[in-house]
């Protein structure tokens, strides 16, 4: 089954309607399995999402049966504001009744970053008491995405060698030098690709180009946007990968 692409009129709309979908999502997981494993994606553009599921009466009975998991992470100390975890942190799990156990932080702050992917990547493989990621079939309930004006996704950029990663679920890795945050720790494809579903967040028509080459022809998309890499890796039948676009995203 091909990607899902919703358009929305702004940001705002967009959030809104991620936050029904999490929600959804949430309680069907929850109900089914008892567990939801939830990726939060970095960046600008899940803020608002952030805030609105904060205050979300539906989803916060819900907290304690949920497990947050961090996509991608800068290795800067936590506080900085170049942290996902710490904007993740202020918009929406210091406002929401979720078991500090259930919140699992990339450790990008230990040194050096290949222990930090290793520590990571251990916590993965390993569960908790009440939550597993399968080492095959499905990993995780719902990742959050968000794509950069490069295509690029978490922190998986145009040419690295972490567009091959076959089997590590983490990398350490060095964004390209435009970026202030170089040292990054970012989950791979084989553990997203496997996901029951993915959710990219795209806002702004600086990501115009890249979301039109990924739609008109996702094959030869995948060269150059990194973004056009995310597809069904257990079931395609059985996942769901969908792009929720403001319109000035979608052109
Ligand atoms: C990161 C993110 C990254 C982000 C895109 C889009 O650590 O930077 O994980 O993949 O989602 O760069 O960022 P904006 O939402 O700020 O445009």
């Amino acid at each position: 089954m091909g990607a899902e692409k919703h358009v929305y009129a702004d940001l705002e709309m967009l959030s809104s309607a991620v936050a029904a979908e999490i929600v959804a999502a949430a309680q069907k997981s929850i109900a089914a399995r008892g567990q939801f494993t939830l990726v939060l994606s970095g960046g600008s553009t899940p803020r608002r999402l952030y805030q609105i599921l904060a205050g979300a009466p539906a989803i916060a009975i819900l907290w304690s049966q949920i497990q947050i998991f961090g996509g991608d992470e800068r290795c800067v100390p936590v506080g900085d504001p170049q942290s996902n975890y710490s904007m993740a942190h202020q918009n929406l799990l210091a406002h929401i009744a979720i078991p500090p156990h259930n919140i699992h932080r990339i450790p990008a702050d230990i040194d050096p970053p290949e222990l930090a992917a290793s520590a990571y990547e251990y916590l993965l493989r390993a569960g908790g008491a009440s939550w597993k990621i399968e080492p095959t079939g499905p990993s995780f309930d719902l990742v959050l995405l968000g794509m950069g004006a490069d295509g690029h996704t978490a922190s998986l950029f145009p040419n690295s060698p972490a567009l091959a990663e076959k089997e590590r679920w983490t990398l350490p890795l060095l964004a390209p030098p435009v970026h202030d945050a170089r040292q990054r720790i970012t989950l791979t494809f084989p553990v997203i690709n496997r996901s029951r579903q993915i959710f990219f967040l795209v806002s702004g028509t600086d990501k115009r180009e890249p979301v039109q080459s990924i739609f008109a022809d996702p094959a030869s998309a995948r060269d150059g946007y990194p973004a056009a890499r995310v597809q069904a890796a257990w079931d395609s039948t059985q996942q769901r990968i969908a792009w929720f676009l403001d319109q000035a995203a979608a052109g």
